[in-house]
């Protein structure tokens, strides 16, 4: 008979009431969490990281941490890794959407219960994880391409040539906010993608690949729509070292409200922002410790976030936690 974390503390339980006496020590044994994370290519990584140590600490939970810089495979390694270890709940963040079918049937082979964080993946089966914790990263995109809608209105004459930073290629952030901007950005003869490519949710390929656009297109562009903060950072250096104007000669929308962005907004380098919150934390181990509890947890959680411009950007510096 195997004995999963439960059975032990029920027949710890069990034991205890017929001894009449207090818990055994091997009941209180903390609950031990894999967490797979997907590099750390971004401020807003370094912030959900810091969430994620923070509240394991917090929870008495024990956190075994593994980095896969941007790659796929080591998530997959890890996740093997945390199966042959036993954990009591796995949880990560998925570089891609996809090809997790297999590992994800290992797990759920050995009844240990998966826990999705900030990205999605696509599977055949929703039954191979218990729960996804974050945004909406398609309704993201939408709000990047309705605060250019309204920029449009302000300015009626104005052809917008807009070139795009994409995330990582397969990542669902990357799919999706491209998705929720086209959506909304569609049937408008005014706004038009000119040039998109991916530059991996960092600051570094963010400049080159910013470098690349204003060799071939030159002063046509005068919108850029970054999906990540990081990005539209590397890209404003790009732009100045062209001798342009970020903010004003090249209207600047990105996605994730970190600090950074804050201050760009600030220095009138950057227009808006879209928040994405990666204090994820506190409600993944509340998830993870129901789960383990064997309580019923929603298979989808969604985090409130909103849309700073810059003319707010002063303001709410202050406030900001990441
Ligand atoms: O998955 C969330 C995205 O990944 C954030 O927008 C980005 O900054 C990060 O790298």
């Amino acid at each position: 008979m195997t004995f999963t974390r439960r059975t032990l503390l029920g027949a710890a339980m069990l034991a205890a009431a017929c001894a009449g006496s207090a818990l055994p020590a091997f009941a209180a044994k903390p609950l031990t969490i894999g967490f797979s994370q997907v590099g750390a290519e971004s401020e807003w990584r370094t912030a959900n990281t810091a969430s994620i140590k923070a509240a394991a600490k917090q929870s008495g939970i024990n956190l075994k941490f593994a980095d896969a810089q941007q790659q796929q495979q080591n998530q997959v390694k890890a996740i093997r890794s945390f199966i042959a270890q036993r954990v009591d709940v796995i949880a990560f963040s998925p570089v891609v959407e996809t090809g997790w079918e297999t590992v994800l049937r290992e797990a759920k082979n050995a009844k240990i219960p998966v826990i999705l964080t900030d990205r999605a993946v696509k599977v055949s089966d929703p039954s191979l994880y218990v729960s996804f914790i974050g945004s909406d990263f398609v309704e993201e995109g939408r709000r990047a391409g309705r605060w250019l809608q309204d920029y449009a209105k302000k300015n009626p004459n104005k052809q917008l040539n807009i070139v795009e930073l994409q995330g990582t290629t397969g990542a669902a952030p990357a799919n999706d906010r491209k998705k929720g901007f086209a959506e909304v950005i569609a049937g408008n003869p005014k706004m038009k993608i000119i040039r998109s490519q991916t530059a991996d949710f960092t600051r570094t390929k963010g400049k080159e690949v910013m470098e690349a656009f204003l060799k071939s297109e030159g002063k046509n562009i005068n919108v850029l729509y970054a999906h990540n903060d990081d990005m539209a950072i590397g890209a404003i250096q790009a732009i100045e070292e062209a001798g342009l104007k970020p903010g004003k000669d090249i209207v600047i929308v990105s996605i994730d409200g970190v600090r950074g962005a804050f201050e760009a907004m600030m220095q009138g380098k950057l227009n808006a922002t879209v928040e994405c919150n990666p204090l994820l934390g506190p409600t993944l181990m509340q998830t993870a410790q129901a789960v383990a509890a064997g309580k019923p947890v929603a298979q989808r959680i969604t985090v409130t976030e909103g849309v700073f411009p810059a003319e707010v950007a002063a303001k709410e510096f202050p406030n900001r936690k990441y």
